[in-house]
């Protein structure tokens, strides 16, 4: 390879594992932010190598990205372990990307520093400014309903992504990227600046300089993750009204680190926590907004009385010094505990007949007079029944009904897909009906919205009560009291669950198999078993 001894004896060897391909959009720029990197490599003193790892595309993956996270959490531990690595920067941002590289990085447990992908820029179609993902539903429904034309749609399409980088509403990549920021595995910062600023530049050849300071230290995640760190974490979550898919992740992150988050935790956080940031789907504004407000270090400061301020991270100092001396510069995007958002967290947790191991909603997403309703069940099997029934005119539905969706969790998607905000059926939508109660054990795309009750635990598809709903059936959310109930009474509920039939697993082979047989249910965070945290796994022998 043209390498002199000189270049990398007794210099730490950091991977750059970059999650960039062809197909990864919000990872467009990461050829060049690596090379970035291996300058501030270079200058520490160290030995910047280039991994490529798995790059979950949110947007192209089938049949569910989700279902990748834990293939692409093996090949970071394992890219780390089987080759000579002393650091790693981990480069990621698309949704699962997040997770995924920063749970095998914990599980493998060296010094590491993870460089977040930034958001987009703000969409713009006609003067109006765009968010992409929650502006792609709310005027699809519009489509649907005969307000908005094809052309304009694909205006729309021009406008909504127009730069590098990730969602830039508060969806599960921008708030798995505050999350990291958050437990301390990224530079004080680094994640609200937008892919396309120069000070994302910076950001990364400071992150390289960074690495190589962390190896002599040996400083590690680790070292770094602590509960008061995931306890900072879940705070932040709710103070940004992040994604309901951030709960599945951090259960998961902190599983590696050998950590358990019940999921009561996340609730009792939310119920102390305001939100504050005014944010798309749950607020106003987007990323760019919130960057040039401060970002997540003002919002930070702004609640750090809820935080754990000792807790360290990669920077070598603490979440309390990290964030002292930043400030909010526009109150309208980032507010004061004073004046909140909303007075509680993004998430709330339900539990009930329904969800015996619990479910997750987002009420700051929702119609307000959904969030305590009662309606009659209209019942679809599986995704491809409610795709061919939903618009049907002969469906009985109306708005006060319960839409269910079954067998679309970890096993039935398979992979959970984002199938969780189920369309609005087209005669409500052109009755003006916006909103209604959805119930299903899939996820929802943090940048979308709507009164759904998601993560139903355990799913259907092993028999889970969601399976034994029928159409009809009347169901009961009460969001203030955290119930989620189905009105059956029980000896009918149990002459249902013995006539239950499960269905065969969905892969007889390749990953597919070992997902479908070792995969957890949401509320366990969809981890496989065996990568839990447990004993450590030797350094393999060199020969
Ligand atoms: Fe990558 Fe939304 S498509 S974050």
């Amino acid at each position: 390879m043209g390498y002199a001894l000189e270049d990398f004896q007794s210099k730490p060897v950091i991977g750059i594992v970059n999650t960039w391909s062809d197909l990864a959009n919000c990872h467009s720029h990461f050829r060049a932010r690596a090379e970035e990197v291996k300058r501030g490599v270079w200058q520490a003193g160290g030995f910047p190598v280039e991994l490529p790892a798995m790059s979950i595309t949110e947007t192209y993956m089938k049949p569910s990205p989700m279902m990748f996270r834990n293939f692409l959490a093996m090949e970071t531990e394992e890219l780390l372990r089987s080759q000579p690595i002393d650091g790693a920067v981990l480069m990621g941002g698309c949704d699962k990307t997040t997770p995924g590289l920063l749970m095998g990085a914990i599980s493998m447990n060296l010094p590491a520093i993870y460089l977040p992908a930034g958001p987009m820029l703000r969409g713009n179609w006609n003067g109006q400014v765009l968010g992409s993902g929650t502006d792609v539903w709310k005027f699809w429904a519009e489509k649907c309903a005969g307000n908005i034309t094809d052309c304009q749609w694909s205006e729309m399409e021009d406008g909504i992504a127009r730069s590098p980088g990730h969602c830039m509403t508060m969806g599960t990549a921008s708030t798995m990227t505050a999350i990291a920021e958050t437990l301390g595995l990224t530079l004080p910062g680094a994640s609200s600046i937008p892919a396309v600023d120069a000070n994302h530049s910076r950001m990364a050849t400071k992150c390289g300089r960074r690495i190589v300071a962390m190896v002599w230290e040996d400083l590690k995640p680790r070292d770094i993750l602590s509960e008061a760190a995931f306890e900072n974490a879940i705070t932040a979550d709710m103070a940004i009204g992040g994604s309901t898919n951030a709960i599945i992740h951090l259960v998961a992150l902190a599983g590696r680190a050998g950590i358990k988050l019940d999921l009561k935790r996340f609730d009792d956080i939310s119920a102390r926590t305001p939100m504050i940031a005014n944010l798309r789907p749950s607020g106003e504004f987007l990323m760019e907004d919130f960057y040039y407000a401060g970002g997540l270090r003002a919002l930070l400061n702004q609640i750090s009385d809820l935080l754990h301020l000792d807790c360290l991270t990669v920077n070598g100092e603490t979440i309390g010094e990290a964030i002292q001396s930043a400030c909010v510069s526009n109150p309208q995007v980032i507010k004061s505990l004073n004046n909140p958002v909303s007075i509680s967290g993004g998430t709330a947790i339900l539990y009930g007949n329904l969800a015996p191991n619990g479910a997750v909603i987002k009420p700051t997403a929702a119609e307000k007079r959904l969030l305590k309703h009662r309606g009659r069940a209209v019942v679809f099997h599986d995704y491809n029944d409610l795709v061919a029934r939903i618009d049907d005119d002969s469906l009985k539905v109306d708005a006060e009904s319960v839409l269910v969706l079954q067998n679309a969790g970890p096993l039935g998607g398979p992979g959970m897909p984002e199938w969780g905000m189920l369309p609005i059926p087209r005669k409500l939508l052109k009755q003006g009906v916006r909103d209604m109660v959805r119930i299903s054990d899939a996820r929802m795309s943090g940048t979308a919205y709507g009164a759904c009750v998601l993560h139903v635990s355990p799913e259907s598809f092993v028999g889970g009560p969601l399976a034994l709903v029928r159409d009809d059936d009347w169901v009961e959310l009460d969001v203030p009291a955290r119930k989620l109930d189905l009105i059956v009474d029980d000896t009918e509920l149990a002459r249902r669950h013995a006539a239950w039939q499960p269905q065969p697993r969905k892969y007889k082979r390749g990953f597919g198999a070992l997902y479908s047989a070792h995969v957890l249910q949401a509320d366990q965070g969809c981890d496989f078993d065996f990568l839990l945290a447990g004993a450590e796994t030797p350094e393999p022998e060199i020969h």
